[in-house]
């Protein structure tokens, strides 16, 4: 039994990482986020109700333990107002006891959200959630970012506030947009959301290697996924923060002898949202096309953030081995296979052709001139809420043995339907 568990999507994000997070969190003490932001669409159902999440962490659900919002994360106050809110109204307790900030988040302000929109619509084309994610963690590499604790002095946030305001507006008025909120109207709201929820400010590095010390278990919650990595995802078509397992440290302030348990999550399949390229896609007119909207269909591959369509595709094994790789994962978690129910043939990525050459290798660059070399599996009927091993057909067992040998990974964790306790336990992790 480990002490720490990291979830991370080893795909394109949207693996299904919060139902993994809520079924484990049972036996957490802390749940913690550790990058991104809202960005994220987190999906629980609990007896056929459904919550997204999108900035609080997913376990929340589960009254015995605190989450908390690490430093590694780009936080915008009014969404986290409105999330808190709406959990409240369900009878979620959401006080600062069991509901944490660290004090040192950069906060997303209404000119972050502008300027991620008004450059997706100018020049960039990422296909972005227009959240305000990119410019924020720009902003904090760049050092003009305003970290929500220092909203406590005043006098003195407003000229950090004024020096990225004007940083903003410049380049606001570059791309031609003129609907831009004034200063001293966005500070003063900004300030009032700060005043709703500062008692939930803590310094996160504190109270998690407090908590480690006494041993109590905590739960690192990925967002998007490996292949959205600012460093090693489709490099630009990426998200602005690193999401590898090993930035679970950074951005909550433990040391990496603190990972413990690394537990990659996959769909059976793949799916992305937003533009960039992506090899084992079902593509529109090409034979699998009938497969990939099968996918999207059963599996309602919709964005639970912007609601866009996700483009579905084969499991890539190239791609899910460099994961494995990237976050040196302990185990694989396994979602969605109930998805692929009823289709007769399903598809594995084993390899890519590039140009003349047969590679293992998943490439750096020009990933959109990888060619999949597929190896064809025999279906497998219904396993939807399927508990135990013994109900899966030997095809089903045959997919996942596939998965394990290539990657050289055990899968401890098969999810079989949206529900929390639709799910296969190989190896108790937690
Ligand atoms: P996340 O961003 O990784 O948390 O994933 P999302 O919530 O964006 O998307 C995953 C979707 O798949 C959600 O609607 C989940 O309820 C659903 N889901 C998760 N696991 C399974 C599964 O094993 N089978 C099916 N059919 N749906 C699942
Ligand atoms: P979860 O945590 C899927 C994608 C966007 C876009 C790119 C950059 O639910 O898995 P950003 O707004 O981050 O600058 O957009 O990243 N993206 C996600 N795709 N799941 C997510 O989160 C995502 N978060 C960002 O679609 O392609
Ligand atoms: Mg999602």
């Amino acid at each position: 039994m480990n002490q720490s568990v990291v979830l991370l999507g080893a795909q394109w994000g949207d693996e299904g990482k919060a139902k993994i997070i809520d079924h484990l969190a049972e036996s957490a003490s802390f749940v913690v986020r550790f990058q991104g932001g809202n960005n994220a669409g987190h999906t629980i159902v609990v007896q056929n109700q459904k919550t997204v999440l999108h900035l609080i962490p997913s376990g929340i659900l589960h009254k015995n333990t605190i989450n908390l919002i690490g430093n590694g994360v780009v936080f915008d106050m009014e969404v986290f107002l409105k999330e808190k809110n709406s959990l409240e109204e369900k009878g979620i307790d959401v006080s600062p006891a069991r509901l944490m900030i660290s004090e040192i988040v950069h906060v997303i302000t209404p000119y972050h959200r502008l300027l991620d929109l008004a450059r997706e619509r100018v020049k960039t084309k990422i296909g972005t959630t227009g959240r305000g994610i990119g410019p924020t963690y720009g902003d904090k590499a760049m050092r003009l970012g305003i970290r929500i604790g220092e909203f406590r002095d005043r006098k003195k946030v407003f000229e950090r506030y004024r020096a990225c305001y004007e940083d903003k507006i410049r380049q606001l008025n570059e791309l031609g947009e003129d609907k831009i909120p004034g200063l001293e109207e966005s500070f003063e709201n900004s300030l009032q959301q700060f005043s709703k929820l500062k008692a939930h400010l803590v310094d996160s590095s504190r109270i998690l290697n407090y908590a480690l010390r006494e041993k109590k278990k905590v739960l690192f919650e990925g967002a998007q996924g490996t292949l959205l990595d600012i460093d090693y995802g489709t490099y630009p078509y990426v998200t602005s923060s690193n999401t590898l397992a090993a930035f679970a440290a950074c951005g909550t302030g433990v040391g990496p002898r603190h990972l413990e348990y690394i537990l990659g999550l996959t769909k059976a399949y793949t799916t992305r949202v937003g533009a960039g390229p992506f090899p084992t896609e079902c593509l529109p007119g090409a034979s699998d096309e009938t497969a990939g909207k099968w996918m999207a269909e059963k599996g309602n591959e919709f964005g639970s953030t912007t609601g866009r369509a996700r483009r579905c595709g084969w499991l890539d094994l190239v791609a899910l081995k460099r994961a494995v790789e990237l976050n040196s994962v302990t185990g694989l978690a396994l979602s969605k296979m109930d998805v692929l129910s009823g289709l007769e043939t399903i598809k594995l990525a084993t390899a890519y052709e590039i140009g003349s050459k047969k590679t293992q290798d998943f490439p750096n660059f020009n990933l959109e001139e990888a060619k999949p070399v597929y190896e064809d599996l025999s279906g497998w009927g219904d396993l939807r809420g399927a508990k135990k091993e013994s109900e899966l057909s030997k095809e089903a067992k045959n997919f996942i043995h596939r998965i394990e040998e290539f990657t050289d990974v055990k899968v401890a964790m098969i999810s079989t339907g949206p529900e929390r306790d639709e799910m296969i336990i190989r190896d108790t992790i937690f």
